[in-house]
């Protein structure tokens, strides 16, 4: 959209995006992921920009060209987020944590390519921190927002992920329907806040989405 034409509400703000999967290794050929195409946190990150915004983008691996004027980290596994988003985040604003981050990491990826061999095997999974839980206990100034990726009790898991992150904001979507989510260019979500009740946002293109999003945080912190 037209910079030309865009409020600049963000100017002098700094926000922190993170967009799209993690990608975990099993073997030098072989991996662990999701479908997480990255295009919400990307127009996040574009339309955070456009509004007067500086913006970082930390993005797992995805197919999308980064937003003009956006400065993009790249990095593939859970940990390396972690450690670019912690490095980020003292001087962050708003943080916003779209990405997919995989759960599981394979306990060790294999040196070599792992052979064939008998019909079952085991591959040992051990816990990825859990990125935006660490951020919401060591949250100072910053206004933290993460998304709930759920295929039932939508609002009732939604609302637990809210209070256990301590977050200010929380994007719920239903990612089990076909028609949107994952990969679409649209979205249907629940805005949860702390201190109001859940505002659904109809089907609307990601872009709009966060054009809400920004709406909704700069309401909230002028309320402050
Ligand atoms: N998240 C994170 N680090 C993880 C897992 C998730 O920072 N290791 C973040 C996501 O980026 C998202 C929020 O936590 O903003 C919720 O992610 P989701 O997968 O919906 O929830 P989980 O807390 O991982 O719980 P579960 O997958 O068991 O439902
Ligand atoms: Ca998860």
């Amino acid at each position: 959209s037209d910079c030309q034409l865009a409020k600049q509400d963000l100017k002098g703000k700094k926000v922190l995006v993170s967009a799209g999967p993690t990608v975990e290794a099993i073997d030098p050929v072989r991996y662990l992921t999701n479908h997480s195409s990255g295009k919400m946190g990307y127009a996040i990150a574009e339309v955070a920009q456009e509004r007067g915004a500086q913006v970082t983008l930390v993005s797992g691996p995805t197919k999308l060209s980064p937003p003009q004027g956006v400065a993009l980290i790249p990095v593939t596994t859970a940990l390396q987020m972690q450690a670019e988003l912690e490095n980020h985040y003292e001087a962050a604003d708003y943080v916003i944590m779209a990405a997919a981050v995989a759960d599981y990491r394979p306990v060790r990826a294999a040196q070599q390519k792992i052979k064939k061999g008998t019909d079952k095997i085991n591959l040992p999974l051990v816990r990825n921190p859990d990125i935006l839980f660490e951020l919401g206990q060591k949250k100072r100034q910053q206004v933290l927002v993460g998304f709930a990726a759920e295929t039932q009790q939508l609002l009732v898991n939604a609302q637990e992920k809210l209070f256990k992150k301590k977050l200010d904001l929380l994007v719920a979507n239903d990612v089990a329907r076909q028609d949107i989510g994952f990969g679409s260019n649209e979205n249907e979500v629940y805005f949860l806040s702390p201190t109001s009740s859940p505002l659904h946002l109809a089907q609307t293109s990601k872009q709009q989405v966060a054009e809400k999003l920004f709406d909704l945080l700069l309401a909230m912190t002028k309320r402050k």
